[in-house]
């Protein structure tokens, strides 16, 4: 036995994962005659029964509207949606439940907050992204951009797939209002160095927001340790239900910024005359809100408290650097992104093979990959290919599945070959 074979024995025994693989159901189904193996957890993940059964609890016994007060059953609800609420705050460390925004997704997260700073922006400021943004992290600020005349302008990236600091510290300059860049790519896995890079933008009196739809699944952030002035992620991703995410915003800001839409629940008066704004959080909740969905979630967010997340962060870890040592068992295979730190998402490409063919063959061997260009045109063009097939890993995968990626591999590679 190799010592990573060791070590990755004692993960496993510590972790847990065919333990935890119980508590998601779907995972336990066959997908065209083969045991599913799920590795496509950066594009949605799985959900516990936990956050399935929290769901369904809701609807059956508590559901109403909120905030209306009238009635037992709008009590419960409104307790059960605002408890999810504060679940979502101590995840986060914020400092209060004023600063957490329910929103769609991180998309209207990101449309939200770029719409809210358009009143800051004026022609010749710049918008500071990454090359390796989602379209998510992009698409609205070019739209802000042809708006208020301002520019958005990319950092560069590095062949191993890290942010160039050098880019970063050249594009910093005194017409730079926003930076918004991701925590963790979707694509590449890297983690960035965020921290130091909000820090040197608020010594600058830029406002900063930070992508956090690849880090929630991973890792824990602490936006007061970040210094951040917004954060945004997706439920979704993060083991919860579809159709919920979440925007951290400082209050101060938040305060500032103009509603994002108009109707019930944001308001505090309205006359023909004119209409005033309900206080945070609900100025950026219009309309009857998702509440089963953050029911949800605060589900999931207390599944995750319950495990051990270092155990977890090492037995992510472990997969990735199977995985990584199992390229060379492929003839042709190649890693898009090897960043020194990184979460364990593996985009790859096979010589001579398009990556829709190897997610279409590994599909009829029961595993679902993604491939495509993942949102991220831009970055796409920089490493000049039409996309990649991308593993996406989460902590109830295991070790055996990893190797089953790697034969199905050299299966597909044998057949075009
Ligand atoms: C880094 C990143 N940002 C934003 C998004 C968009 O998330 P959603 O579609 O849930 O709004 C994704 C989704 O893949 C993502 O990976």
């Amino acid at each position: 036995m190799s010592d990573m074979s060791v070590a990755s024995t004692a993960t496993r025994k510590a972790f847990d994962a065919q333990a935890i693989r119980r508590d998601f159901p779907i995972l336990s189904q066959q997908v065209n005659g083969k045991p599913l193996v799920y590795l496509d957890n950066g594009a949605s993940a799985q959900k516990p029964a936990a956050v399935l059964d929290a769901m369904d609890r809701y609807y059956r016994e508590m559901h109403s509207n909120v905030h209306r007060g009238a009635h037992t059953l709008g009590d419960r609800a409104t307790a059960a949606f605002e408890g999810a609420r504060e679940t979502v705050r101590s995840f986060l460390n914020a400092s209060s439940t004023q600063e957490v925004i329910w929103t769609k997704g991180t998309t209207e997260a990101i449309n939200l907050v770029a719409n809210g700073l358009a009143q800051k922006l004026k022609a010749g400021d710049e918008i500071l992204v990454s090359h390796m943004e989602h379209h998510a992290n992009i698409v609205p600020w070019q739209m802000v951009a042809e708006r208020t005349g301002a520019k958005v302008v990319p950092i560069l990236v590095t062949p191993e797939g890290e942010l160039d600091m050098e880019s970063f510290n050249s594009l910093l300059s005194n017409r730079t209002r926003v930076l918004a860049i991701t925590h963790v790519s979707n694509v590449l896995g890297t983690i960035n160095p965020v921290a130091d890079m909000v820090s040197q933008a608020k010594a600058r009196g830029i406002i900063t927001l930070l992508d956090g739809a690849q880090a929630v699944p991973h890792f824990q952030p602490d936006v007061q340790a970040l210094d951040c002035d917004f954060y945004v992620f997706s439920s979704h991703k993060l083991f919860g239900p579809t159709g919920i995410g979440v925007l951290y915003g400082r209050a101060a800001l938040l305060e500032e910024m103009p509603p994002y839409q108009g109707g019930g629940e944001m308001i505090e008066r309205v006359t023909f005359e004119g209409t005033t704004w309900n206080t945070l959080p609900y100025k950026f909740e219009a309309g009857t809100p998702a509440i089963a969905e953050a029911v949800g979630l605060g589900a999931a967010i207390d599944y995750l408290n319950g495990l051990d997340r270092a155990a977890m962060e090492s037995a992510e870890n472990a997969l990735l650097n199977r995985a990584n040592q199992l390229v060379e068992t492929v003839p042709g295979m190649s890693i898009i992104g090897t960043a020194k730190h990184k979460v364990p998402v593996m985009s790859f490409k096979i010589e001579g093979l398009h990556p829709s063919d190897i997610g279409t063959l590994l599909d009829q061997q029961g595993i679902a990959i993604r491939t495509g260009h993942h949102c991220a045109m831009p970055l796409m063009d920089f490493y000049g290919v039409p996309g990649t097939a991308r593993a996406s890993f989460a902590f109830y995968n295991t070790l055996d599945e990893v190797e089953q990626l790697f034969t199905a591999l050299q299966k597909v590679q044998r057949l075009f070959a």
